[in-house]
């Protein structure tokens, strides 16, 4: 590849003076990356506008902190049943702490963006609900909440513009911007986020392929420092014929001071495939051996921590840009900014402005095409891209969770999880595939050391530590993985009453460690109700088996006080469980609609209705 000299690729950012001091502030939650890029947006906005702006995820910010801030806006995803995002939990717990003063936050005025779903019940949930709790601790709302709906065929961008445009109105008329030096104009580039030094060129070491080093043995491994774990075993378990490839994975955690019980989730770290490296780096013009130091422009904004320093080129573009990922709209914004030809910068013009939203979710948001993909069609723009700028078009690669199927007790030093291969196919001739999935699905454990960085988080569900509390468990298709580890803690700690529903399409083709539940049942330490939906006209599901079973599932929640867990595809089935198990209850309970529900609701406070579905 024939690098272009970096040193001719200077920033074109305009404006280079230093932005006046914060008094903006932008905190997100964000899950999938939404939240995060809108705020980000909103970010830049400010800065085109003069206005000082900080923007951060909740967490990463110091919430004590809120009393003083003058003007926050918040963005917040709303995530699985109502939950909010990873990266805001802490300050989910901490401003709902009850002895908070109703004063807390008299000086703060507030909006906020949400990000939801409208097929999920529990829409724009986490927005709605810190709305009013921020009314409850004395701050003032300059607007009603945007609901922000993934549902609409705009997406969240139909119901964000219109209130954006009402929130800069507010926001000017409470912070006035630093009218002597104007707005930058929306064609003018800002000023990236950070600049890259790079050193002369050198033969690689290689070093920073292994990461971040570890710098703290002791604590246990986490995103700053993810553990390097041997693929062990890649096993296809899904049979031939089967319309989907299911991938049993297993690692060796030997020496990782990994620890896990069952219920809890391992984060896998994804890497973007060595063709798509080398293709972008020849549409850009970047040489992969050239390394780079890394420095913010501006004091308070944090370099990403995954990033070793100096990195190579290669290394930022394997394991850190997600030009795999399906860009947003602020992607065509930037880049229009950037844009050195007349032809591409206008389309990109187009694509980002209000009016071409439609054409933007057509062209790339609902054939799901990738940021690679997208520059590829912009080839004059792409190759003008200053490197400056590459943290700023391009997100991270996020980290993806799997639910740990296995236990340590059954399998000791090993981790496995089972992995649903993605791809499908929309309107583009290539298949899309799933970044992390495909990944996986890739490495060949047989060709040495095949190495994984990944950790392990707690996950949503916790098994009840009595010896014989039953626990039912509705697991269909590969929702059935944590249901394995739990299984396997409890049969080796001798806990009797496991209940497991599965379900799939075909006995034959993708029914999961069909001899071990065998030998389990066997055993009695196991009972097992299967659902086929494919093996006769009628679909079959778990919750017809529920359902036929009324009479004994009654009779284990409600005089033998079992847990009962649901996990697998978000979409219909947790409804649909929901609706079985409270039909149940009236048909077997005697119970009234409104006190099934209520029952229902009981049970999820007390812990003995858990779920842990994933789209
Ligand atoms: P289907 O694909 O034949 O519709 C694992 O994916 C199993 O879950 C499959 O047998 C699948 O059936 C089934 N499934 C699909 N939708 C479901 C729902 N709403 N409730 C329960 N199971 C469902």
């Amino acid at each position: 590849l024939a690098g272009r000299a970096p040193a001719s690729r200077g920033s074109q950012g305009r404006g280079n003076a230093p932005m006046p001091s914060p008094r903006l502030l932008v905190l997100f939650g964000s899950q999938t990356g939404t939240a995060e890029d809108v705020s980000e947006r909103l970010g830049r906005e400010a800065r085109r506008r003069r206005l000082g702006c900080r923007v951060q995820a909740l967490d990463s910010y110091p919430v004590v902190n809120l009393i003083n801030e003058p003007l926050v806006i918040f963005v917040c995803a709303t995530t699985g049943q109502g939950d909010p995002p990873d990266n805001m939990k802490n300050f989910w717990r901490f401003i709902f702490r009850k002895n908070l003063p109703s004063t807390s936050l008299c000086q703060m005025d507030f909006a906020i963006l949400g990000l939801g779903d409208s097929s999920y019940a529990k829409f724009n949930f986490v927005a709605k609900k810190l709305y009013r709790r921020l009314l409850q601790l004395g701050a003032t709302a300059l607007l009603p909440v945007c609901l922000g709906d993934d549902q609409h065929e705009l997406g969240p961008d139909a119901a964000m513009d219109p209130w954006l445009h009402d929130l800069w109105e507010k926001v000017l008329g409470l912070l006035p911007a630093s009218l002597g030096l104007g707005v930058i104009p929306p064609g003018v580039p800002l000023p990236s986020k950070f600049t890259l030094q790079f050193l002369p060129k050198a033969p690689r070491t290689g070093s920073e392929e292994h990461r971040v080093a570890r710098t703290d043995p002791q604590s246990p491994p986490s995103e700053l420092q993810p553990f390097l774990a041997h693929m062990v075993t890649n096993q296809r378990v899904t049979g031939p014929s089967h319309f989907q490839d299911v991938r049993l994975i297993e690692f060796d955690i030997a020496g990782s001071g990994i620890s896990f019980a069952a219920g809890d989730v391992v984060l896998i770290q994804p890497q973007n495939a060595a063709s798509r490296v080398q293709q972008f780096c020849q549409l850009l013009g970047l040489d992969p051996e050239w390394c780079f130091t890394l420095r913010p422009r501006e004091p308070d904004v944090p370099c990403p921590v995954r990033l070793p320093q100096p990195c190579s080129v290669q290394h930022l573009v394997s394991q850190h840009l997600d030009i795999a990922g399906v860009p947003r709209r602020s992607f065509f914004e930037q880049l229009a900014c950037l844009s050195p030809n007349e032809l591409e910068r206008d389309k990109l013009l187009e694509l980002s402005s209000a009016a071409g939203q439609e054409e933007l979710s057509q062209y790339c948001s609902r054939p799901r095409r990738t940021a690679l993909e997208v520059l590829c069609d912009f080839p004059c723009t792409a190759a003008a891209i200053p490197p400056d700028y590459l943290l700023d078009l391009i997100p991270p690669i996020r980290p993806r969770a799997f639910s740990i199927a296995s236990s340590l007790l059954a399998h000791p030093s090993k981790l496995q999880i089972l992995v649903a291969v993605v791809q499908y196919q929309t309107r583009l001739k290539e298949p899309r595939r799933g970044l992390c999935s495909s990944w996986l699905a890739s490495l060949d454990p047989g060709q040495g050391h095949v190495q994984v960085p990944l950790w392990v988080r707690p996950g949503g569900l916790t098994f009840p530590e009595t010896p014989d509390t039953p626990v039912i468990m509705v697991g269909p298709g590969t929702g059935v993985a944590p249901f394995r580890a739990a299984i396997q803690e409890r049969v080796s700690q001798g806990q009797a009453g496991n209940f497991l529903f599965f379900g799939c399409r075909w006995r034959d083709q993708d029914f999961y460690w069909e001899a071990e539940w065998k030998e389990l049942e066997k055993r009695g330490c196991l009972t097992l109700v299967t659902a086929f939906s494919r093996e006769q006209e009628q679909k079959v599901y778990v919750q017809h088996r529920l359902r036929e079973l009324g009479p004994l599932v009654w009779k284990l929640l409600d005089r033998q006080g079992a847990y009962f867990y649901l996990a697998g595809n978000a979409k219909y089935m947790p409804a649909d469980v929901s609706e079985a198990l409270t039909s149940i209850f009236q048909e077997e309970g005697g119970l009234s609609g409104p006190d099934a529900a209520a029952y229902l609701a009981r049970l999820q406070r007390t812990l003995r209705f858990q779920t842990e579905t994933w789209a």
